[in-house]
């Protein structure tokens, strides 16, 4: 029985892979994507997340927009590492698949209470506002989640869009809290393991040795992804943040982590957004999250090419 889940996004270059990670991969029952504001404004998260789809073959899949700014804040967006469109690197023509009428925090709550308790994953991959919504509008889904498996938040890593703090999380830091709150079963890929996973020349060169479309647009979206990265960090290539979320529930094996408590600073101007982890366990503060620190980044990559290859 293919795992159940719905990926919420913010299109996004990565985003990209980890959707099509996922729609190459028959474990998984993707139920739909609900898209957010975060790399990009809303409008464009929603259209790539259908460009996306249809690059893969699959326009059947339902893709619906859902909360267009943060939860109390202005939207901050990420052009500077995604570019303009959100999808810089190739270009590709507008969808014409259609959006679902529905908003996304409506499909939501309308699936959670609708599929079997525990049977359905959400994998956030981007500011955490649609899901925050949907706990505060229907706090009786909470407990029919199966797991979350976001990526966002640092620890080691620290910031990379303030000194302190993680892109998704910083964007909507309330919507986080609530969600780091919720006592959902909870793991997270934090910078701390992206940061291992880079897009290296030989790994994006296999990608565009792949034949048809969708290996070649994966190492153009890379080519310019990476510049960000590489600029800051000196790092060989981009993280490959977003696709550790499905890389994990296809081999969770290829990942370690700690079970941990993680809180989010929603206070304090100078460390927004920060995801506090106690890695070393010096408070008695309970656990509630996996916090994911390791990955084999040589069987990450060899899952992503040999998935990919079948688009
Ligand atoms: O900090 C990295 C995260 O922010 C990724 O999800 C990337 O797509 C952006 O949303
Ligand atoms: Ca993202």
């Amino acid at each position: 029985m293919a795992r159940k889940i719905i990926i919420d996004t913010d299109p996004g270059q990565d985003d990209a892979v980890a959707i099509l990670l996922a729609l190459a991969s028959p474990e998984l029952e993707l139920l739909g994507i609900t898209c957010v504001a975060g790399n990009v404004p809303l409008e464009l998260t929603a259209k790539n997340a259908r460009i996306v789809c249809e690059l893969a073959g699959r326009p059947e899949t339902r893709v619906f927009a859902g909360c267009d700014r943060p939860l109390r804040r202005k939207l901050v967006t990420a052009e500077h590492v995604h570019g303009k469109t959100g999808l810089d690197g190739i270009a590709l023509s507008d969808p014409t698949m259609k959006l679902q009428d529905q908003h996304a925090v409506d499909f939501l709550i309308e699936t959670l209470r609708a599929e079997p308790a525990g049977t359905v994953t959400l994998c956030p991959i981007a500011p955490l506002t649609n899901i925050a919504t949907a706990f505060e509008r229907a706090p009786d889904i909470i407990p029919r989640i199966q797991e979350i498996v976001l990526m966002g938040g640092a620890y080691f890593e620290v910031g990379n869009i303030t000194p302190t703090a993680e892109f998704n999380i910083y964007v909507d830091p309330e919507a986080a809290k609530i969600v780091f709150g919720a006592g959902v079963p909870l793991t997270v890929m934090p910078l701390d393991v992206t940061h291992k996973a880079l897009t290296t020349r030989a790994r994006v060169e296999a990608f565009r040795a792949l034949p048809g479309r969708v290996g070649p647009a994966v190492a153009s979206w890379t080519d310019f992804f990476e510049r960000f990265d590489k600029e800051k960090y000196g790092s060989d290539g981009a993280p490959l943040h977003d696709p550790c979320t499905i890389a994990y529930l296809l081999q969770p094996e290829l990942f370690s982590g700690r079970e941990i408590n993680v809180e989010i600073e929603t206070v304090s101007d100078l460390t927004l957004g920060m995801s506090v982890a106690d890695w070393w366990r010096v408070t008695d503060r309970p656990a509630n999250a996996r916090f994911i620190g390791d990955v084999d980044a040589e069987g990450f990559f060899a899952l992503l090419l040999d998935r990919i290859a079948r688009l």
